[in-house]
């Protein structure tokens, strides 16, 4: 694992609000972006259905390579067809639902050289993506609500220092949100690093394609000590990430009915539950799951 072996304060102190805090019920979040077919973004946010929207992906960046953002059949980044998409994020927005970049994904070209290379790419988003201002910003001059590390390959280095350094954005008139796609087994090998700062407002844990801690054959306790493991001892809301369909995933797909009637139950009395993280929004219109869970996820 990256540097620390031991918490710092700021990490406890975290932990401990997160503790104590409220569960004022969940909220379900998703990924869009990989799918042309899956619909506007202005029409994903219309559907009420989400409260989270990550664009996925930026799937190359850092160590000096140029940024390459992958929207799929959505729009072209690279002749400039995606800064259409600013009316759809304000729209997303003015509903109150959230919008963030995901960064990296299961087959993108990423690492972190150094801290250097972190804070250099922390200025990238700013100016690209962010409150800050660019002349090559490719999704227009709306400006996101954060950044999600979906960080699935390279190295374990430097994620914390990205971290810190896009945190350092964050200010009274707007916030900088940060979000985590970290594998259910813990600690995560790629992101367990960054983690430990306690500077993620959201860790959306990935419970597929990972079958040590999946929910199956009606067994939950792979999950449930998983999900307390994750609960315990990290800061942030904490989401149950699932595959929105069986096509979604290698495993771990929840038949609604498992989901609504055993799974939720033992996982949304936590006092830092978040919620639910799909992938994908593609995926959720084969199968109608998040109009489904909804009211259940919400509590
Ligand atoms: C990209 O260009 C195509 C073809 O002109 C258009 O249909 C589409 O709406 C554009 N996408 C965005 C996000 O502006
Ligand atoms: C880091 O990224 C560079 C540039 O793509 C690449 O050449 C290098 O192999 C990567 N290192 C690792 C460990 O993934
Ligand atoms: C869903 O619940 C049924 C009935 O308890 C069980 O047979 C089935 O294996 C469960 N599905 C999963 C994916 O665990
Ligand atoms: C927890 O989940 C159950 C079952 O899905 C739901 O009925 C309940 O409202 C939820 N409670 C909270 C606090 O979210």
């Amino acid at each position: 694992m990256a540097s620390k072996s031991s918490a710092s304060p700021v990490f406890l102190i975290s932990v401990i609000l997160a503790l104590v805090g409220n569960n004022d019920g969940g909220e379900i979040t998703v990924y869009w972006g990989q799918n042309g077919g899956e619909g506007s973004l202005a029409n994903t946010c219309a559907s009420e259905n989400y409260n989270i929207v990550n664009l996925a992906f930026l799937y190359v960046f850092g160590n000096g390579q140029t940024p390459e953002l992958n929207l799929a059949g959505h729009c072209d980044p690279s002749s400039g067809n995606c800064t259409g998409l600013s009316s759809d994020i304000n729209s997303c927005q003015a509903r109150g639902v959230k919008v963030m970049l995901s960064i990296g994904g299961s087959s993108g070209r990423y690492n972190l050289s150094s801290a250097e290379d972190a804070n250099q790419v922390a200025t990238y988003l700013w100016n690209n993506f962010l409150g800050g201002q660019s002349s090559s910003r490719s999704l227009g001059d709306a400006v996101l609500d954060g950044i999600d590390f979906d960080i699935e390959g390279g190295t374990n280095q430097h994620w914390d220092d990205l971290a810190r350094y896009l945190s350092e954005y964050s200010s009274s008139e707007k916030k900088v949100y940060l979000a985590a796609a970290p594998q259910c087994p813990y600690p995560d090998a790629w992101l367990g690093g960054a983690l430990q700062t306690g500077l993620f407002d959201y860790v959306w844990v990935q419970f597929y394609n990972n079958a040590p801690c999946e929910y199956n054959s009606g067994n939950i306790a792979n999950l449930q000590d998983a999900w307390n493991q994750w609960t315990s001892s990290t800061a942030g809301k904490i989401f149950l990430g699932l595959p929105a369909s069986t096509a979604a995933a290698n495993s771990g797909f929840i038949p609604v009915s498992n989901l609504t009637s055993k799974v939720l139950l033992a996982i949304n009395g936590s006092a830092n539950y978040g919620g639910v993280m799909l992938w994908s929004k593609y995926y959720d219109d084969q199968t109608g799951y998040s109009s489904s869970i909804k009211e259940y996820v919400r509590g």
